[in-house]
């Protein structure tokens, strides 16, 4: 089975405007790369990002979904209808949305299987507090996280899972990078042992990554790629980024 390839995503959050697309031609503009390029802007942005990268080298998400495929949920989306719209992949379980929007790993879980279903690529995001941190309860709640929210049919081609730890997210700090290759082994320990083919998932980091420390992290073993905040907003952020993952090969 061929790995799929490494991965840098871009996470836009609730930032960005059309006029924000700009960016996305500026990032085409730096050729096509060996790994994979995945921008997920806010929900308003997603056609248009499409319509604009045309077919080009980067590929659209989602930030969320909701587990429905239709019905009564106002203000949700369904995987079904980013899908529709040209989305090759969807963020579930960000730390943002397990806190603002009390989502458990049931929760999660149903997103990724809703997901898996309409043929996108679900990006499940787990990561510990501080506080569990420092409680030396970190490898516990990640593996508790990856069994929740990660659903039965996921495989190597349909999910990618993602380390951010809450504590790392928009504050400019990071793990060391024993840390990352610890949580890192132990999710991949964790994904061969319930999965096939677990060697192939692909494991982001992310949390305060940044061109100037985005080679030492994607030299760590088991790191795949990068899920990217505040440092994906800008192409002169991100290209290097970019850059520096192609690198690594
Ligand atoms: P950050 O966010 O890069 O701004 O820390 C990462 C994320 O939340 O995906």
């Amino acid at each position: 089975m061929n790995k799929p390839r490494k991965l840098a995503a871009g996470n836009w959050k609730m930032n960005g405007t059309l006029a924000a697309l700009a960016e996305l031609d500026a990032l085409l503009e730096e050729g096509d790369r060996d790994c994979e390029v995945l921008i997920c802007p806010p929900a308003t942005l997603i056609h248009p990002a499409v319509a604009r990268i045309a077919g080009g080298g980067i590929a659209v998400g989602g930030q969320d979904c909701h587990a429905a495929e239709s019905g009564a949920h106002t203000g949700d989306l369904s995987a079904a209808q980013l899908a529709d719209v040209g989305a090759d992949y969807v963020i579930v379980g960000h730390s943002e949305r397990r806190t603002d929007h009390a989502e458990d790993d049931g929760a999660v879980s149903a997103k990724a299987a809703a997901a898996h279903k309409a043929g996108l690529t679900a990006i499940v995001c787990v990561g510990e507090t501080e506080a569990q941190r420092d409680s030396g309860e970190t490898l516990d709640v990640i593996a508790r996280q990856l069994a929740g929210s990660v659903p039965e049919g996921a495989t190597a081609g349909n999910t990618v899972i993602a380390y951010e730890p809450v504590w790392a997210i928009g504050t400019g700090r990071t793990p060391t990078t024993d840390q990352i290759a610890e949580v890192h082994a132990a999710l991949r320990n964790a994904l061969v042992a319930r999965f096939a083919d677990g060697a192939g998932f692909r494991l982001l980091y992310g949390g305060s990554v940044k061109p100037s420390n985005a080679a030492e992290i994607f030299a760590i073993a088991n790191v795949d790629g990068a899920l990217v905040g505040g440092a994906s907003l800008k192409a002169a952020d991100f290209g290097p980024i970019v850059a520096a993952l192609d690198a690594v090969g």
